[in-house]
């Protein structure tokens, strides 16, 4: 999750985004915003922290199924992946899949560049093919791969900060951009014990609370805001009816700041809304692929079932009754 890439496009998009958001009767800011260059170093900070448990376990899984992934999908498809790619899961599935093309997809060139570069030392011989553009949407892919067939990656459970619909959105266009007969390999977190999900989201050095706090600081900086960050605490909490974590920046005590201009007021115990979070079932999953037209056929899960890898087919239109 990136922020775009044209500077005074995004100024302009922050600050409406932001300037919406703290107008709203329940205020909240979209979670994209969260990662500017300070955000994104947090965040990976967060995925090295004790209490994070779904990076490390989804790459242990990783390691372990990539085989069968090859076994099941085949080898020789070009990989599309939905994000930069810069992460280490990139390789483990490379390795295993022995694609013939590898097309990273991201909003951000600079996060593209990098990760492509890092990829081609390990892959010499692979043709890296990046494409600068928002997944969201379907994207055209390059001449060299549209006739080939196509494995989607999708790690990391990003898809559970989207509320269902606009997840239900993004998997659809996924599917347009990759085509029939494609596959998606896709993380998701699974529901747990809330302690477990509370601790991993308010961890015990205050990471998660800095990336969370961060935002305020970068509305100060961007913005011209003249929030008082120390008026704010970061909140994660459990909503059950939606299964999700929700990152929220709660006022201490009654607040006023000014955003470009433009005069706010909390009260003490008023949130901001910053993130969601959403876990999900062995069935949820299944629903939420099915709904955009992904039929499951393998799923894999760590021991303890914390997270899970899902290996889904594109399911051709048919008529149903
Ligand atoms: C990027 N995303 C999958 C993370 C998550 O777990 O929802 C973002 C995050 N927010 C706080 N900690 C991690």
């Amino acid at each position: 999750m990136h922020a775009r890439p044209d500077p005074i496009e995004a100024d302009n998009a922050f600050r409406d985004d932001v300037l919406a958001g703290l107008s709203a009767p329940i205020r909240a800011i979209p979670a994209r915003w969260l990662y500017d260059r300070r955000g994104s170093e947090l965040f990976e900070r967060i995925t090295e922290l004790p209490e994070y448990y779904p990076t490390r376990t989804e790459m242990a899984l990783l390691n372990t199924v990539a085989g069968e992934v090859a076994e099941v999908a085949g080898t020789g498809d070009t990989v599309v992946e939905f994000g930069s790619g810069s992460s280490a899961k990139t390789p483990i599935l490379l390795d295993a899949v022995k694609p013939s093309a590898y097309v990273p997809i991201d909003i951000s060139g600079e996060f593209l560049r990098l990760s492509a570069a890092g990829l081609k030392r390990q892959f010499p011989t692979l043709p890296i093919l990046p494409v600068e553009a928002d997944f969201m949407r379907p994207i055209t892919l390059p001449e060299q791969v549209r006739a080939r067939s196509k494995l989607g990656f999708f790690p990391g459970s990003t898809i559970g900060n989207l509320v269902a619909r606009t997840a239900v959105d993004l998997l659809r266009a996924m599917k347009d951009t990759l085509g029939s007969g494609s596959w998606l390999l896709i993380g998701m977190d699974r529901i747990k014990d809330v302690d477990v999900l509370l601790a991993a989201y308010d961890d015990a050095q205050g990471v998660t609370a800095e990336f969370n706090m961060n935002l305020l600081h970068r509305i100060n900086r961007e913005l011209g805001g003249t929030i008082d960050a120390s008026a704010f605490r970061h909140r994660a909490i459990w909503r059950d009816s939606h299964a999700r974590i929700e990152m929220h920046l709660e006022a201490l005590h009654d607040t006023r700041f000014t955003v470009a201009g433009q005069p706010f007021a909390m009260r003490a115990g008023e949130t901001i809304h910053t993130e969601n979070s959403h876990k999900y079932g062995h069935r949820d999953a299944r629903l939420l692929l099915l709904a955009a037209g992904w039929g499951v056929v393998r799923e894999w899960t760590d021991p303890e079932d914390k997270f899970a890898i899902l290996l889904a087919e594109a399911e051709p239109p048919r008529f149903a009754p």
